[in-house]
């Protein structure tokens, strides 16, 4: 079957689509944005998080098909005019890249959250992101990212892991998944 939606702004079609493929194998495999990783396919990592229609979802448990005449939003669609958006570079810039993938699906997430509740408690960054796996950074460094992100789109100033600039009501720091289960819905 054929698939037309909107890829980052721009129409996308892909051809001789099976109809049990993930809009995952879509972007990735058709149509050429290799930035949602591909981890466990079963919802669980959140390393494929992409937006739909403006809410974020797990592109490895959306059937291509329901991608039919809608908006999707990758990692790749987060920056424009070729700069890095403000949660990448603060990805970067905190260390909180390591092998890098659970990255993209962290920056979708944290994206996510800053647009929502520009500057979250430390709470409500675990909770968040609690549906992405990291294997190898321990969180910490994600926090201090998103910390840095939500700093930086508020115009405030803060160093990674400082927490006093960003006004927030941070109830602790933590060493731990920065959340419970993964329960995001409808990823
Ligand atoms: S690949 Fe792990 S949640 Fe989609
Ligand atoms: S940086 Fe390797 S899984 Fe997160």
């Amino acid at each position: 079957m054929r698939v037309n939606c909107t890829v980052n702004g721009a129409p996308a079609v892909a051809d001789d689509v099976w109809e049990g493929e993930s809009l995952l194998f879509v972007l990735r495999e058709r149509l050429g944005l290799p930035g949602s990783k591909n981890a466990c396919e079963q919802g669980e990592c959140g390393s494929c998080t992409v937006y739909l229609d403006g809410v974020i979802v797990c592109a490895c448990l959306v059937a291509a098909g329901q991608a039919e005449g809608r908006d999707v939003r990758t990692v790749e669609g987060i920056a424009s005019g070729g700069a890095l958006d403000s949660v990448q570079q603060a990805f970067v810039d905190a260390g909180a890249v390591q092998c890098g993938f659970c990255t993209p699906g962290l920056i979708v997430a944290a994206d996510d959250l800053l647009r929502r509740v520009p500057l979250p408690a430390d709470p409500e960054v675990r909770e968040a992101l609690a549906g992405n796996l990291c294997r190898c950074t321990g969180y910490e460094k994600i926090l201090d990212a998103v910390r840095l992100a939500a700093a930086r789109r508020s115009g405030m100033a803060a160093a990674p892991g400082g927490d006093g600039a960003t006004g927030r009501n941070d109830a602790h720091g933590g060493d731990a998944a920065p959340g419970g289960e993964p329960g995001r819905p409808g990823r």
